[in-house]
């Protein structure tokens, strides 16, 4: 197994990781968000990719996913473990909670979501009926447990296009398409993945509530307040995975 993390807001390094290189790569689709982050924790290998640049300058629609999932593949990455910042829909999604999701609706509109287009040789269509590793999912699961972090197990990821957050209207609709966290990041990433056969699976921390489901505005200086101990959560079950014997 080797292991990607691709850290999104508020996951733009991974503390312990010693890094041995890193590699800004150029792929067939221009270049990766950031360079990769080569390193080991606890003598274990693990790639580091920062999906939003390494000062978080590139926002979700111009994210290039093909490129950096070009590259952590091209390194041998087999398992990804993408950390994703949301909204919460469902009413246990309260901010500051972590959750797995199992389920994905796609309500992107302008990325560029498959690397099966040109130079074809046959049309391809992948499965993709459950687009995350029900594996992956049970070793960040496990993980969370053995670190007595709370972790909230299923979600309907509703990926919407940005950057502009929702409506409360959009929000009724996602809810009524059964929608339980909503972000801008999952994909086309998940459905990259699953084209070049990486397992992926996805932390998600919720980092306010969805628009109109509270008072309150939905401010930059608030949802990052919020990531902060989300991600401290997150830090630990990924080392667990590492340095435990989840990962061989
Ligand atoms: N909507 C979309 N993406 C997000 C949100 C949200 O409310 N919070 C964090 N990422």
């Amino acid at each position: 197994m080797k292991i990607a993390i691709v850290g999104g807001t508020g996951l733009t390094s991974l503390e312990n990781l010693d890094i041995i290189r890193s590699e800004m790569m150029n792929t067939p689709f221009g270049e990766t968000s950031s360079p990769l982050s080569i390193g080991r924790i606890d003598n274990k290998e693990v790639v580091f990719l920062a999906r939003h640049g390494l000062t978080h300058n590139i926002p979700p629609h111009k994210v290039n996913y093909r490129a950096n999932l070009w590259a952590l593949n091209e390194v041998g990455v087999d398992t990804i473990i993408a950390v994703n910042a949301v909204g919460g829909i469902r009413e246990d999604m309260v901010p500051g909670s972590l959750v797995v999701p199992d389920q994905i609706i796609d309500y992107t509109t302008s990325r560029s979501n498959t690397f099966f287009e040109d130079d074809l040789t046959q049309v391809t269509h992948i499965d993709f009926s459950y687009p995350y590793s029900a594996e992956i999912r049970n070793v960040i699961l496990d993980s969370a447990k053995n670190n007595n972090i709370n972790i909230i197990d299923g979600a309907v990821y509703a990926a919407t296009e940005g950057p502009r957050l929702e409506t409360a209207a959009e929000i009724q609709r996602l809810k009524q398409d059964a929608c339980d966290i909503v972000g801008m990041t999952g994909m086309p990433e998940a459905a990259l993945a699953r084209e070049l056969s990486i397992d992926y699976a996805s932390i998600c921390v919720n980092a306010n509530w969805a628009a109109g489901l509270s008072e309150q505005l939905i401010t930059m200086e608030a949802i990052e307040q919020t990531l902060l101990e989300g991600m401290e959560q997150v830090r630990q079950v990924i080392v667990q995975i590492l340095v435990g014997q989840a990962y061989d």
